[in-house]
């Protein structure tokens, strides 16, 4: 594992982003893993810069975001799907027939989880993942649990990241209560594994995920088990560490 100590929010966003420019110009073709919420939206904005200037071109890149609440319709504006149209597809020369979000607008849960599961196996698997960090060590929507998911599944979410997440619904009563989520074994078997987290509110959860045991109950410590992962945080983010 690779921790990275970036000078803020800014440079964390701009180091993430590099890593992953870096991918796209090995492999014109790549396939990337992308996260949502607040830590990876400078990201995107450098990647679309990225792009705006001419260095990057998406044109053959293929996207599968990890998860999505499920109940929300495409359009709902706090979909993942919408999400991701704003801050990422809509603004760069991805095919949008090459982005693929869980489909949380069909019921089928089982349907929709192995039809994901199975269009990133038909795709080659990922060769970037990008995750975010919940408070409570959530990768994808994979909360605390007995034991790791192995395949993409339908999850119940727990309260501290219905609460967390209500920041963006007009009321906590809104806020989906289950969503479709990557498994942790999806996630482990992407190629490569980038990490983002900023702020002092991770602080605790960053220690814990990269340098206490592994254990389920902390999700992200999985990927201390990985062999390919960075961990870029800004200094609030480290001060635990
Ligand atoms: C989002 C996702 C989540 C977030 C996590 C952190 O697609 O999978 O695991 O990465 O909840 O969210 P923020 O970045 O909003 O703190």
């Amino acid at each position: 594992m690779e921790f990275v100590v970036a000078k803020d929010y800014a440079d964390m966003s701009r180091q993430a982003a590099d890593l992953i420019a870096a991918c796209i110009k090995e492999n014109p073709n790549c396939k990337l893993g992308l996260a949502t919420g607040s830590t990876p939206e400078g990201l995107y904005d450098e990647l679309v810069v990225d792009f705006e200037t001419g260095e990057l071109d998406f044109s053959g890149v293929t996207s599968f975001n990890l998860d999505e609440y499920r109940g929300l319709d495409h359009d709902h504006e706090q979909s993942y799907h919408y999400f991701m149209r704003k801050h990422l597809f809509d603004a760069v020369n991805i095919d949008p027939a090459n982005t693929h979000v869980p489909d949380g607008s069909n019921p089928d849960a089982a349907t929709a989880c192995r039809a994901y599961e199975e269009a990133i196996r038909a795709a080659g698997g990922i060769d970037i993942q990008l995750l975010g960090i919940g408070h409570n060590g959530h990768i994808g929507f994979n909360e605390p649990a007995a034991d790791f998911p192995k395949y993409t599944n339908c999850v119940d979410l727990t309260e501290s990241t219905i609460n967390a997440n209500s920041r963006l619904f007009d009321s906590v009563e809104e806020v989906p209560l289950q969503a479709y989520t990557m498994g942790i074994g999806t996630i482990m078997k992407a190629r490569k594994i980038l990490v983002v987290a900023n702020g002092s509110g991770k602080a605790a959860i960053v220690r814990d995920a990269f340098f206490g045991p592994v254990t389920p109950f902390v999700p992200a410590s999985i990927l201390q088990f990985h062999p390919d992962v960075t961990v870029i945080v800004d200094e609030q983010a480290a001060a635990l560490s």
